[in-house]
């Protein structure tokens, strides 16, 4: 267990670059998560964590240790990934034992190691099957076992469930998240599933090109994206977004979109003085809107505009509107009881505490 400290990260690779001024600090037995699309850099980071890249800028800290340009073996870290990578000509046993053997652990010790990784992760009664003898889960908490049986200061995992099919993945994200409670380490888990990231992570790092976005808890990524490339990524389906000038018309601030105009309360104001007359990007989420009268939650601030219903997607448990407003198509998601006309003239109720607005330049939240 330790902190592990990231200072201005960067790597490159040729004319691409990676990672770009990497700034974060996991805490010491953190469950932290990098989260982002293909691409933005989450493995080149992990990597530089594990010591398999040299950064070519910026240092990597392990609690005070500067660790930038210590080998891998001398980092006390282990890694998972994707394609399980467990040795197919070495029982369940030996695979895990592998890496005790290399640090010249006793006989004895490996045995009582290799039994307590086994018994976390459910596989004792495999210790004597080989690799071709298990299925992909079970894999899996092969190489989570041998992950962690060296007891690591630090636990990497690159997408370590994606191989998996969906109701596993489902089981296995609760149990490893339990067992990293257990054994405490520090732990950093890549993904581009958000929901993978928002239901194990103590805090998100989203990353974007080689950027971080925003490091925050679920909550926070989610109720406060502190930009609109997070507040586009996290949500599905994704933030409605439009465009709007901001406004001031007998003493009220407004929000003036093509096809309505919004009342926003006196708060906004001062946050909003400097845009006045200035166009904004405006996101609401599809499930801060309502339609029907008795599914209006009581403490919202409501605000409706006029549509007529373009589209309908049911998804079982919750249904999605498009509807079309004039010239704009607004998703607007509803429980799945609700039954949708298609050409339905609708009455959408937004809860105008939900609104996030964004600078158009910057792209950077106002509150
Ligand atoms: N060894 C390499 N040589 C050249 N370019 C590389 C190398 N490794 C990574 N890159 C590039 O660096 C960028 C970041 O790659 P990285 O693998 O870190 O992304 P990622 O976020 O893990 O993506 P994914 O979700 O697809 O795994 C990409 O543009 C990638 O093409
Ligand atoms: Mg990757």
């Amino acid at each position: 267990m330790v902190k592990v400290r990231l200072e201005n990260l960067t790597k490159r690779f040729g004319k691409v670059v990676a990672i770009s001024k990497v700034n974060l600090t996991i805490r010491d037995g953190e469950f932290i998560v990098l989260l982002g699309p293909s691409g933005c850099g989450k493995t080149t980071t992990l990597r530089c964590i594990a010591g398999l890249e040299i950064p070519d800028e910026g240092k990597v800290f392990f609690g005070d240790q500067d660790v930038t340009l210590l080998p891998p073996k001398d980092r006390n870290v282990s890694m998972v990934f994707q394609s399980y990578a467990v040795w197919p000509h070495m029982s369940v046993f030996d695979n895990i034992a592998f890496p005790l053997k290399i640090k010249n652990v006793p006989e004895s010790e490996v045995k009582k190691r290799v039994e307590w990784a086994a018994e976390l992760l459910k596989i004792k009664e495999l210790l004597n099957r080989y690799p071709h003898q298990l299925s992909g889960g079970q894999r899996q908490r092969v190489a989570v076992a041998r992950a962690i049986v060296i007891e690591p200061a630090v636990l990497l995992m690159d997408e370590p469930l994606s191989n998996l099919d969906a109701l596993l993945r489902v089981m296995m994200r609760s149990e490893l998240k339990k067992l990293q409670r257990k054994i405490k380490v520090t732990t950093i888990y890549v993904t581009h599933d958000q929901v993978e990231a928002m239901t194990m992570a103590d805090r998100i790092a989203v990353m974007n090109q080689g950027k971080i976005m925003q490091v925050g808890t679920s909550d926070e990524i989610y109720n406060k994206p502190s930009n609109l490339f997070v507040a586009g990524f996290i949500g599905s389906p994704r933030m409605n977004f439009f465009d709007a000038t901001i406004a001031e018309k007998e003493d009220k601030i407004l929000i003036e979109a093509q096809d309505f105009t919004i009342a926003l309360e006196e708060k906004y104001r001062s946050i909003l003085a400097e845009y006045l007359n200035k166009t904004v990007t405006v996101g609401i989420r599809p499930e801060h809107m309502y339609i029907e009268k008795h599914m209006i939650p009581t403490d919202i601030k409501p605000w409706k505009i006029k549509g007529k219903i373009d589209f309908v997607e049911p998804l079982g448990s919750d249904t999605i509107l498009h509807v079309n407003t004039g010239s704009m198509l607004i998703l607007v998601k509803v429980p799945g009881s609700y039954r949708a006309k298609i050409g339905e003239e609708v009455e959408v109720v937004l809860d105008l505490n939900q609104l996030h607005i964004f600078d158009k330049k910057s792209e950077k939240a106002l509150f």
